[in-house]
């Protein structure tokens, strides 16, 4: 019998794919081309799976075009790449990575919140462009972290990692808002006090952005938002690009309304606003919070096993729309 066919839209650990194969007849992107959406909707002709990460667009035109298609396997615990209403409505499939990027996500945040805060890259580039002469007593002194109040937007479990780690290993005055409020346990757990949104703005010293993205959550912190902050504090976005107005961010931070930001995420990425190059109290990486290589084998590892059980066993692990498996 012939086995079924995917697409593996992007490059992938050489043995993710060699575990895909052992299942399906595989094309796959080993050379990593950056594929137009004419493109994707070419390749997954007669294509029932694809495996794709958070770069590909899974849309009801791409849908329309793929009448083959049954699943989506997203090596992505975001998926605001995939329209899951548009994906239901023509039964497909749509399936993430989530919990096993939880905790090195938020190591990642708290990684960034503390370069940013205490300004280490900033110092960095100044030393190797060899402007340390001499020590002075004011130099790079940055924000305090153990102590200071951490808000937290969007309180899923990447966001209550942070919380933790925040509580209970910095000493910090955790404060959330969420579109739901926790359980008084796991409240107790995070130390973790909800808040209003507003309320959230005007005491976090140190705001780490977690929520998803959606239409709702568009330019969630824009100027407005930034005007309600204290001058000293540090901005962090992990979550994704768009849930900040990046434009109106750089001016705030060339202004000194905020004191720094640390962002792995951008509107528009891999572009990032030309700003956002140029202003110093800014940490910028590329999307890489849950970088480790152990987290995406096991991400890589989730996505295949999606596949694998929606398509051989008819059991995939962690379905979005679980209700088009009827
Ligand atoms: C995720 O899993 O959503 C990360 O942002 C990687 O895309």
């Amino acid at each position: 019998m012939s086995k079924p066919r995917i697409l593996v839209a992007r490059a992938v650990f050489p043995q993710t794919l060699a575990r895909l194969e052992q299942h399906f007849e595989v094309e796959s992107n080993q050379a990593d081309a950056t594929w137009s959406q004419p493109e994707l909707i070419a390749r997954l002709q007669g294509k029932v799976g694809a495996f794709t990460t958070g770069t590909e667009r899974i849309d009801a035109t791409l849908l329309a075009a793929c009448p083959d298609l049954k699943v989506c396997a997203n090596m992505a615990v975001g998926f605001n790449n995939f329209d899951v209403p548009a994906m239901s409505a023509r039964k497909v499939l749509a399936t993430n990575t989530p919990d096993v990027l939880t905790e090195t996500t938020a190591d990642f945040g708290f990684a960034l919140l503390m370069a940013t805060a205490r300004r280490i890259c900033e110092s960095e580039h100044y030393l190797r462009a060899g402007q340390w002469t001499k020590w002075s007593y004011d130099m790079f002194a940055g924000a305090e972290v153990h102590g200071s109040t951490l808000g937290i937007l969007g309180m899923g479990r990447i966001g209550q990692g942070i919380a933790k780690r925040g509580a209970h290993g910095f000493g910090m005055n955790v404060i959330y808002h969420n579109r739901s409020r926790l359980t008084p346990e796991l409240e107790a757990a995070c130390k973790a006090r909800y808040v209003g949104k507003e309320e959230l703005l005007k005491t976090a010293d140190h705001l780490v952005l977690v929520l998803p993205y959606t239409a709702a959550s568009h330019h969630a912190i824009g100027a407005a938002e930034i005007a309600l902050m204290k001058p000293t504090a540090t901005l962090v976005n992990i979550a994704r690009g768009g849930i900040v107005d990046d434009a109106a961010l750089a001016q705030a931070l060339k202004a000194g309304r905020i004191a720094a930001a640390g962002l792995d995420v951008f509107e528009g990425e891999p572009k990032v606003h030309p700003d956002l190059l140029t202003v110093p109290n800014v940490v910028l990486t590329p999307h890489i919070a849950s970088a480790t290589v152990t987290t995406r084998r096991a991400m890589a590892d989730l996505a295949a096993d999606n596949l694998i059980g929606f398509l051989v066993d008819g059991k995939p692990l962690t379905p979005l729309n679980p209700e088009v498996l009827g």
